[in-house]
């Protein structure tokens, strides 16, 4: 597989003329007033999802040479790569495969028979440990003494289901309580222990490393709690999900449900680290969310270029960021049950994108991943929408939508739906005749995502199709995707700073954080 990093190609060049040319003078007005196919020309429909891309900054000249970019660049190659198994997270020399966990028996035909045999035999476990921890989930479901299902981990290991868990409250089991706890600060924990006793709690300890330091943490303190308040049955009231099961086995749980190191923390709610989805929503509804997820692996992997939805949102991306120099994306979800999606899709994409060096460790000459930013609408309407219209900085809004709602109450969903078009409408016409301050300059992008229903399948395809898009932009930055090196640095100075708040030992710390090391040991108040 060869890739070609995007400012090494001829398309890039073409790209960089076009925008001086024409590119950074586009006018969305313009253009669909000379192009009256515009809306059906840049929309796609994928599984589960339909996609308006019509109001970007785009038009058919542009695409067709991003669509060059992409061809240049190997992105297909790549893409391929992934979905043969090769070890393409290069800097820790693992195979990408979170797509396996949701790929149904047996293996889909793959490129060569060495990498069949090595992913069938991967299936093989997947499944098994799928079908293990769905029957668990069905008791935990059944058991009417667990009111309280607790789950301890962070980042991967607690946006992914916390979202989803959200997300899909509709189809959520009414007798149980669902608890997320990931910060080290003790009050989050503290204040969900006021509310639970022992013989009704449930405590998923959800770490792939079984040592991140929050979870570890916040796990020993229930641990202590439950032990001080009586609980004694640890292989009744914990479970672990994990890479580790022996380090897990060592912190003295029994049940536990493993995963694989090809799998990323940020890409692991497809495994055992979505069994709080599992228990809320039932085996059958997390078989759904799979399938989901599935057919858009297989839209990403089958389509052409030129249709693959992941290929024209990622494409997009590394166009406003590279070329309009768009620093942010705003996130607008038009569904409260998505309030979590923007904080989920910011580790997906920030700590899978945020990078400064291409895969070859070579210092990039241009930008990475953009700041992902949101709040569900209506209510960024009311916060921060007032700079998208009017701020002097131009962010890209991605709107997501549900045709169908599923509550009974009268008139609220046409007036979600008309306010979600009518954002959309407002950013790209704007209004230059209400003068000085009440004047929009309008031409401002977005692209509206929309569902027909939200259910587990939809949003497991909605989530899929994601995580391909930022596997596009990475791939066409030449990145790896896949590591995360630059969280470690501030894990280790905490370690050390962790022992000189005990000690008071300053001794080669820097002028500010020796200040405040002292200001936040000394007794006054
Ligand atoms: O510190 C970042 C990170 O490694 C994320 O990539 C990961 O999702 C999170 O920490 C939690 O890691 P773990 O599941 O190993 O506890």
């Amino acid at each position: 597989m060869t890739r070609i990093r995007c400012d090494r190609t001829a398309a890039w060049s073409a790209l960089q003329n076009l925008f001086k040319q024409e590119g950074q003078a586009f006018d969305l007005r313009s253009a669909f007033a000379a192009d009256a196919n515009r809306f059906a020309a840049f929309s796609q429909s994928a599984p589960h999802v339909f996609a308006d891309l019509s109001k970007n900054l785009i038009d058919r000249r542009t695409q067709q040479l991003l669509f060059e970019l992409a061809r240049q660049c190997g992105v297909e190659q790549h893409r391929d790569a992934m979905f043969t198994g090769a070890a393409i997270n290069n800097t820790e020399q693992r195979a990408v495969m979170h797509w396996l966990l949701r790929t149904p028996l047996p293996a889909k035909a793959d490129d060569s028979a060495e990498t069949t045999k090595n992913v069938a035999s991967e299936l093989a476990q997947v499944h098994a440990t799928l079908d293990a921890m769905l029957a668990y989930a069905q008791t935990v479901r059944a058991d009417p003494v667990i009111t309280d299902v607790v789950n301890i981990g962070i980042g991967g290991s607690d946006l992914g289901p916390q979202m989803a868990v959200l997300a899909l409250d509709d189809f959520v089991l009414r007798a149980k309580r669902f608890h997320f706890v990931s910060n080290v600060d003790g009050h989050e924990l503290a204040a969900l222990l006021k509310r639970l006793k022992p013989e009704s709690t449930l405590f998923l300890i959800a770490s792939k490393t079984f040592t991140t330091l929050e979870t570890m943490t916040n796990a020993r303190s229930a641990k202590a709690w439950f032990e001080a308040q009586g609980g004694t049955d640890i292989g009744r009231h914990f479970a672990a999900l994990t890479t580790n099961v022996a380090a897990a086995k060592a912190f003295g749980i029994a049940t536990t449900f493993g995963f694989w190191d090809w799998v990323g923390g940020r890409y692991s709610l497809w495994s055992a680290i979505g069994l709080p989805l599992a228990i809320a929503i039932g085996g059958e509804g997390f078989r759904q969310f799979l399938a989901g997820a599935h057919a858009m692996d297989q839209h990403f992997r089958n389509a052409p270029l030129e249709l693959n939805l992941p290929v024209r949102l990622g494409l997009l991306d590394l166009w406003y960021r590279n070329f309009h120099s768009f620093g942010s994306r705003s996130i607008a979800p038009y569904h409260s049950a998505l309030r979590r999606l923007p904080a989920y899709l910011q580790q997906l994409e920030m700590e899978s994108n945020g990078k400064r060096v291409d895969a070859q460790g070579e210092a990039l000459p241009y930008g990475t991943s953009p700041v992902l930013w949101g709040e569900p609408g209506t209510n960024g309407q009311h916060a921060y929408f007032q700079m998208l219209h009017q701020g002097t900085d131009v962010v890209p809004v991605e709107f997501v939508a549900v045709k169908r709602p599923r509550h009974p109450l009268p008139g609220h969903h046409d007036l979600l739906l008309a306010n979600v078009l009518a954002q959309a409408q407002a950013l790209m016409l704007g209004k230059m005749d209400a003068g000085g301050h009440k004047n929009f300059p309008g031409n401002r992008p977005s692209t509206f995502l929309l569902l027909d229903e939200l259910t587990p399948t939809s949003l497991g395809a909605l989530i899929a199709l994601q995580e391909h898009r930022v596997f596009v932009s990475g791939s066409l930055w030449g990145i790896n995707s896949f590591d995360q090196w630059g969280v470690e640095l501030g894990k280790v100075l905490a370690k050390d700073l962790e022992l000189r708040l005990a000690h008071g030992d300053l001794a080669g710390l820097d002028g500010s954080t020796a200040g405040l090391l002292s200001r936040l040991r000394s007794n006054d108040r």
